[in-house]
């Protein structure tokens, strides 16, 4: 979740820079949590609909931007008779692939693959990178921290992905992987990574 104003708007045009989205065209915020993101993107296409799971923060995400669609709904059971659409241009995650591990990546990019329209890109952005683990739990005691909270079951951060790893999952599902790295500009920049997808053709 973008930390402030500053990383709202570096991550935003990280978002469209990579989408460029038109106009014309239907986009995905997956797991738009309060709809902060979605705010700054909507304007730049023809229809977005904003998705997560959080009642409440649907709730308040559509008192944010009453113009804007919003569905209750777990991003990895979506389909286009949910969403009310006959394809999807676009999608974007913001900030939340790290809760998911390979087997619901795998059920999110099988739906999408269903709706996908033939330019379909999905952007994810900030995903922890498991080669820079260090950069983040830079402290014995700080690492230390993180595999009790682990152990414990209460790590918010709960999947470190590599590239590879990424990559792999993607083309079993249809799709190809590019990684991003990020501008150091970005808050977490140190640890996480971005990815681009696209439809194999
Ligand atoms: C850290 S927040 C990020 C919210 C927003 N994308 C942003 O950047 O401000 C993560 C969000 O992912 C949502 N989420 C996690 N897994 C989900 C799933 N499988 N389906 C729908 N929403 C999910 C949570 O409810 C939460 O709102």
């Amino acid at each position: 979740m973008p930390t402030g104003q500053a990383d709202l708007i570096t991550t935003s045009e990280a978002i469209l820079s990579a989408l460029r989205p038109s106009p014309g065209e239907i986009v995905l915020d997956l797991c738009c949590g309060n709809g902060l993101v979605t705010e700054r993107i909507a304007p730049h296409c023809g229809r977005l609909i904003g998705i997560d799971f959080s009642e409440p923060l649907i709730r308040i995400a559509r008192s944010r931007i009453p113009n804007v669609e919003f569905v209750v709904a777990d991003v990895t059971m979506i389909d286009g008779k949910l969403l009310g659409v006959d394809r999807v241009d676009a999608a974007y995650l913001a900030f939340a692939f790290h809760n998911f591990d390979e087997a619901k990546a795998r059920k999110l990019l099988t739906q999408l693959n269903f709706i996908a329209g033939p330019k379909f890109r999905l952007f994810l952005e900030s995903i922890p990178d498991i080669a820079r683990i260090k950069a983040h739990y830079h402290t014995r005691e700080r690492m230390a921290a993180f595999q009790m909270r682990k152990a414990e079951g209460t790590e918010q951060i709960e999947n470190w992905w590599s590239a590879k790893r990424l990559d792999a999952v993607a083309r079993a599902e249809g799709f190809a992987s590019e990684p991003r790295m990020q501008g150091a500009d970005r808050v977490n920049s140190h640890y996480r990574f971005d990815a681009l997808l696209r439809l194999l053709t």
